[in-house]
């Protein structure tokens, strides 16, 4: 059963995007019951947050609903149970190949990277507009069917 785990530093606002764009691409493909899904964050200053109200609001703009997601911060036990680890950005991939242990540094990459074989980051939208949000869900939900047809052929 593959396991996927996406990552950014707060898993508030990229990485619950992830999730909820490769869930509702699993889902509709009718394979909900054959794969591990879930975000965390490196940080874990929003641990039981939902996500922030601009993700949730860039994701109901697409028909897609992640305001039932919370926060957390990634744990030791991960690197066990996900086979996929995937940071938003290069930070993200450092700060989890620092805690990976050395058996499971193989299971981190990132995501742009994995899914469409593109050396790009997610960019963070914390600071910036709602435009952002969207251009953090359209790169996400790019991906997530690319990631999904390489592991699902
Ligand atoms: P995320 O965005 O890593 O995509 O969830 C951020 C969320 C919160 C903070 C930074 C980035 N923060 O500094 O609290």
């Amino acid at each position: 059963m593959p396991a996927v785990l996406f990552v950014c530093l707060g898993n508030i606002c990229r990485s619950p995007l992830a999730e909820g764009v490769f869930r509702n691409r699993v889902r509709a493909a009718g394979l909900a019951d054959t794969f591990i899904i879930d975000s965390a964050g490196t940080g874990g200053w929003h641990a039981g947050d939902p996500p922030d109200p601009r993700s949730i609001a860039a994701a109901a703009r697409r028909g897609v609903d992640i305001s039932d997601l919370r926060a957390r911060q990634v744990r030791k036990a991960d690197f066990g149970t996900f086979d996929l680890i995937l940071g938003m950005d290069r930070q993200n991939v450092r700060d989890l190949l620092r805690i990976a242990p050395p058996a499971h540094q193989d299971r981190v990459s990132l995501f742009m990277q994995t899914a469409l074989q593109l050396g790009q980051e997610v960019p963070d939208p914390y600071y910036d507009d709602d435009r952002a949000f969207d251009r953090v869900f359209d790169m996400c939900d790019k991906a997530a069917a690319a990631l999904l047809a390489q592991l699902v052929p």
